[in-house]
């Protein structure tokens, strides 16, 4: 995705709307790029509104890593794939918005109806943790910058409501890193990938934090080239074959649970 300053005016602008209609934001970062995956921007739009931080994929990734970088006391740590721990964030909003049920409550209103909404980059699990909260099978929450229409509200709790329609943010591109961290975590689209420049970073990456993954490959691996061409001997592939395994293996997490952000 390419996000020129037009667009991200006018998606902060729909989200800046939006959040007025709703009483809690669910933040969806990625487990594995905890840091990449927020935008800053973001936080200064959002500052007014409660904030839980659900970190999303958490099968796929190195959770020791993610406890370290948490910085808040707001969050929970979920996978809306696999359904993990998803019934933390009702239990969650009900303690962070307390004080305010309790006041609707003395003003009479016994059942407030809690409006929460999910923000987060593309590909972070916004539809999959929708339909996680709400129990669907399946059901399009397409949130395409302009693309306006009717709020729905989808009923996830006793007292509490969710957008159906999540908010869509972009990442930040203004360290070259995050691109990287966030294209082995799948969040950028594969067409825009660089994917050569991409597995270098990703062999450093993984030599220096997680020296042992990749024997999963069965193959040498003590310097990048050794491991490529055994790699592309042992499993007849080409150059881009190659890439695009060992790329895919990563972002599927069958080298085990990274953190990206280290
Ligand atoms: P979005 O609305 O934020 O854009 O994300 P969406 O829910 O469409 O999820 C993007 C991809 O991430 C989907 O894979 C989805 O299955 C996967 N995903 C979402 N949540 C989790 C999770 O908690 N754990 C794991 N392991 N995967 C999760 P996909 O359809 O196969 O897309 P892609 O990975 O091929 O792009």
């Amino acid at each position: 995705m390419n996000w020129y300053p037009g667009h991200m005016a006018k998606a902060l602008r729909e989200i800046k709307e939006t959040m007025n209609k709703v009483d809690i934001i669910y933040l969806l970062l990625d487990a594995r790029a905890p840091k990449s995956s927020l935008n800053p921007v973001i936080l200064e739009v959002l500052s007014h509104k409660p904030i839980l931080y659900i970190y999303n994929k958490s099968s796929l990734a190195d959770l020791e890593a993610l406890n370290n970088l948490i910085e808040t006391k707001d969050y929970v740590i979920i996978d809306a794939l696999h359904r993990k721990n998803i019934r933390q964030i009702p239990i969650k909003t009900n303690v962070m918005l307390s004080d305010l049920i309790h006041k609707k409550q003395q003003h009479g209103y016994l059942n407030y109806p809690i409006k929460a909404m999910i923000v987060g980059i593309p590909n972070v699990g916004k539809s999959t943790l929708a339909n996680a909260l709400s129990k669907r099978k399946s059901a399009s929450t397409d949130a395409k910058p302009g693309h306006t229409r009717q709020l729905q509200w989808i009923k996830i709790d006793k007292n509490i409501q969710l957008l159906d329609t999540p908010g869509l943010l972009w990442p930040k591109f203004d360290d070259p890193n995050v691109m990287h961290h966030l294209s082995l975590a799948g969040s950028i689209k594969e067409e825009i990938i660089q994917k050569a420049p991409l597995f270098d970073y990703a062999y450093h990456y993984l030599m220096k934090y997680y020296p042992n993954s990749l024997a999963y490959y069965d193959v040498p691996f003590d310097t990048k080239e050794t491991f490529q061409s055994a790699l592309m001997a042992k499993r007849n592939l080409s150059d881009n074959e190659f890439y695009t395994v060992v790329l895919n293996d990563i972002k599927n997490g069958l080298l085990g649970g990274f953190c990206f952000d280290l």
